[in-house]
């Protein structure tokens, strides 16, 4: 089966050429201004056709939480967003925490997933040596709690001790910051959420992650950054030749705390909502190439859970399908330039993380491809969402530009 992406703006070394794509066993044959045979043409002029989009922080629950979400709704949801490749977090029912438990997680995702998949197993002081006799690429490090109980134990030990190729992916939050504020606080409720898990928490943590980074010589990712103080210490850390990265998520860029006031609960989500003068200066950071990549922490929860008073309530709402529409609409708007929307879903993700035939449209590859239609607008509506989790605290929210077709090794999807 031979299929032709006739004359669409391909997405060739960093830059935008009106070409054509022919595929062919699921590959990227050829790239080439002159092609126009194949079995199958889809005329894509007018369209952008962008490396396949790669979202490297999702929860994609099953194993006994289908109710929030499972494999198939999830990469159902994360498709109808133009995302082909997601990375999945270890907090599950049964932590991810041995080989053993991620190899079996891997077997099953693999029969229900329609996209491709990373799995993070959690590093704590306990799995590091399993973890060094593995070829695994990255590990997610619980640095602060939240949603599920990982504890990694003794933090310094696992700098120390893990192969210094593997990749550490934090969630940077100080407990004991958290647990003196709650004290402070003796008020529970949302209100507060921000003063709890507040500014100091994150950079107190991100701070102490990055002194063992220097010391021991890791490889570190910093996740769902939220604050300007977090990314002033990560910028200061690239400026000196420290192996850090970073990313953070559109609730951080779109939505500040005074969603609380809005809509209760359902703004909960670690780290949480920060300021506005915080959403501001992390659009600085994007703009100036400072926050290495875009993504969901799509983590979905029923709406009843989600109705429950302050400290019964989960953290954390779908969004895998709306990371795309919402950033596009940023590149609509002029903020951003869409070959820096590319580096940020595509090309960034895939280096960082060492993800194989990703990040990249070239002769050889498989073909994972995603279209978009820079022209296309439409209203964010939580009952029109394909993930299971039908409400979004983006409610309403307009949005320009949309992932219309993907290929996912060949196929379409
Ligand atoms: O808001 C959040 N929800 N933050 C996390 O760190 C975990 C996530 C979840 O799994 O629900
Ligand atoms: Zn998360």
């Amino acid at each position: 089966m031979s299929l032709l992406l006739k004359r669409g703006k391909v997405f060739l070394d960093n830059k935008f050429v009106e070409t054509s794509i022919l595929i062919e066993n699921n590959m990227i044959s050829k790239i080439d201004n002159e092609l126009n045979n194949a079995e199958n043409i889809i005329d894509c002029s007018n369209k952008h056709i962008l490396p396949g989009l790669i979202d490297i922080h999702v929860h994609f629950r099953d194993f006994g939480q289908e109710e929030k979400e499972d494999w198939i709704s999830g990469s159902k949801a994360a498709l109808s967003g133009g995302i082909t490749t997601v990375l999945d977090m270890p907090n599950n029912n049964e932590p991810i925490t041995t080989i053993e438990k991620l190899k079996l997680k891997e077997k099953l995702v693999s029969e229900k997933s329609l996209i491709n998949f990373g799995l993070y197993i959690a590093i704590t002081e306990h799995n590091i040596e399993e973890i060094n006799k593995t070829d695994l690429k990255y590990v997610k490090l619980y640095y602060g709690e939240t949603t599920g109980e990982i504890n990694p134990g003794k933090v310094e030990k696992i700098f120390k001790n893990l192969n210094k190729d593997i990749l550490i992916v934090a969630h940077a939050e100080e407990n004991d910051i958290i647990k003196l504020n709650k004290k402070n606080y003796s008020i529970d409720e949302i209100n507060f959420h921000s003063l709890i898990r507040d500014n100091k928490a994150e950079y107190t943590a991100v701070n102490f992650l990055i002194e063992l980074a220097e010391k021991y010589g890791n490889r570190l990712h910093i996740t769902h950054v939220s604050t300007k103080e977090s990314m002033l210490l990560i910028k200061q850390a690239k400026n000196k030749g420290l192996k850090i990265t970073c990313d953070s998520c559109p609730h951080y860029l779109f939505l500040d705390n005074s969603m609380y006031n809005k809509i209760g609960n359902k703004a909960k989500v670690n780290p949480s909502l920060k300021s506005k003068e915080d959403r501001k200066a992390l659009w600085e950071f994007l703009i100036n190439g400072d926050i290495d990549c875009i993504c969901s922490d799509h983590a979905p929860h029923t709406f009843e859970e989600k109705s429950q008073e302050y400290n019964k309530c989960p953290s954390g709402f779908s969004s895998v399908e709306l990371s795309v529409p919402l950033m596009l609409s940023s590149v609509n708007k002029g903020k951003i330039k869409l070959e820096q929307f590319v580096k940020l879903m595509s090309v960034n993700p895939a280096k960082i993380f060492g993800l194989k035939n990703k990040g990249e449209i070239k002769e050889g590859f498989e073909a994972n491809l995603t279209i978009i239609d820079l022209e296309k607008e439409g209203i964010i509506k939580g009952k029109k969402m394909i993930s299971k989790s039908k409400w979004t605290p983006f409610e309403g929210f307009k949005t320009k530009g949309k992932g219309v077709m993907t290929f996912v090794n060949g196929t379409k999807k």
